[in-house]
């Protein structure tokens, strides 16, 4: 058993205040919808993906997010900056609901852009943050993965940063089937409520070889001793430098715990799951869940029925 750092009681000042959201992948799943448009910028109701996650960053406290863009990603950049001409439009109409939608990704936090220039894994995507991030800890956050709002993972694991130090990953159990889609860890109980001490991980493994089912979900709040590990990380799984390599280099030192997760979260980085967070979100949208809800149980039963399409009266349109 590797020994473990005992947790404070109380815990130092919280020093984490920047998050890295990598954000260079080519998206080809969504192809051809992401050939101009990068994937982190398809609309989950009517919100772009990366501006959930980075809503998630601001909720948990962190005021300085660094985004790991590639070719083709201006348009994050956009995002998350002042449209002067479409804020004076607005302003002129008086239109203020839609004025502060378009100021408010602007003001979420203080953001920066950097390019990963080679897409050689999100291991290398992380260790570009290193001059940015200097020797504090911080976040990670990979866009394919969205918390829902209600929920409080992030701050929990900040938290738990907090108390035990080193490095803290999100691990959310998941049927044996599907562990090969994921980082697995093995783990061991601490004594604490939701938190595992990490003892292993592997990117992606076969299910008999999979040490366990916690996938490692995308949010991680890492100590800047990753950086000089993942400097020395081999590529790995699909020849890229995986993250999961260098913190299986960090557990093996006992200094990687795991906060469980068994809240809401949505995979936007498969087009079935994508369609489903749609949904789901919308359903619980105040201004549009009532209509929509009461369209799509309409709908749903035309379905089980054999539908025709007739129900939703748009002549099958939306079934097809
Ligand atoms: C990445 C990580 C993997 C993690 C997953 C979470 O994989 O490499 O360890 O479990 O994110 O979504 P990707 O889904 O980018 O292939």
């Amino acid at each position: 058993m590797i020994a473990s750092p005992t947790p404070t009681t109380t815990g130092p000042a919280r020093a984490v205040r920047k998050a890295v959201v990598p954000a260079a992948g080519l998206g080809t799943r969504f192809l051809p919808a992401t050939k101009a448009t990068p994937k982190e910028m398809l609309p989950v109701v009517d919100k772009p993906a990366i501006q959930y996650v980075v809503e998630e960053a601001a909720a948990a406290g962190l005021d300085d997010v660094l985004m790991i863009t590639g070719r083709n990603k201006r348009a994050i950049e956009d995002h998350f900056d002042h449209a002067l001409e479409l804020e004076q439009t607005l302003a002129a109409k008086g239109d203020t609901v839609r004025l502060d939608a378009v100021r408010d990704p602007a003001r979420l936090a203080d953001i920066h852009h950097i390019r990963q220039g080679e897409p050689l894994g999100l291991g290398h995507a992380v260790l570009c943050a290193r001059r940015h991030i200097g020797d504090q800890p911080f976040a990670v956050l990979l866009g394919d993965d969205l918390i829902d709002p209600r929920e409080t993972l992030l701050s929990r694991m900040l938290d738990v940063q907090g108390r035990y130090a080193g490095s803290v990953v999100a691990l959310m159990e998941v049927p044996a089937d599907q562990i090969h889609l994921y980082g697995c860890a093995a783990v061991e109980a601490t004594g604490e409520q939701g938190v595992v001490r990490v003892t292993g991980l592997v990117e992606k493994p076969a299910p008999e070889r999979a040490p366990s089912r916690y996938a490692v979900i995308g949010r991680y709040v890492l100590d800047p001793a990753v950086f000089g590990v993942l400097e020395r990380t081999a590529p790995g799984r699909g020849g890229e430098i995986q993250l999961t390599d260098a913190l299986q280099d960090l557990a093996a030192g006992g200094t990687v715990h795991g906060v469980v997760f068994d809240g809401l979260r949505y995979d936007t980085g498969d087009k079935a799951e994508y369609l489903r967070t749609v949904v789901r979100l919308a359903c619980d949208r105040p201004d549009l869940g009532p209509g929509f809800t009461a369209w799509l149980k309409e709908f749903v039963a035309g379905l089980a029925g054999g539908g025709d399409g007739a129900l939703d009266g748009t002549g099958g349109h939306l079934a097809a």
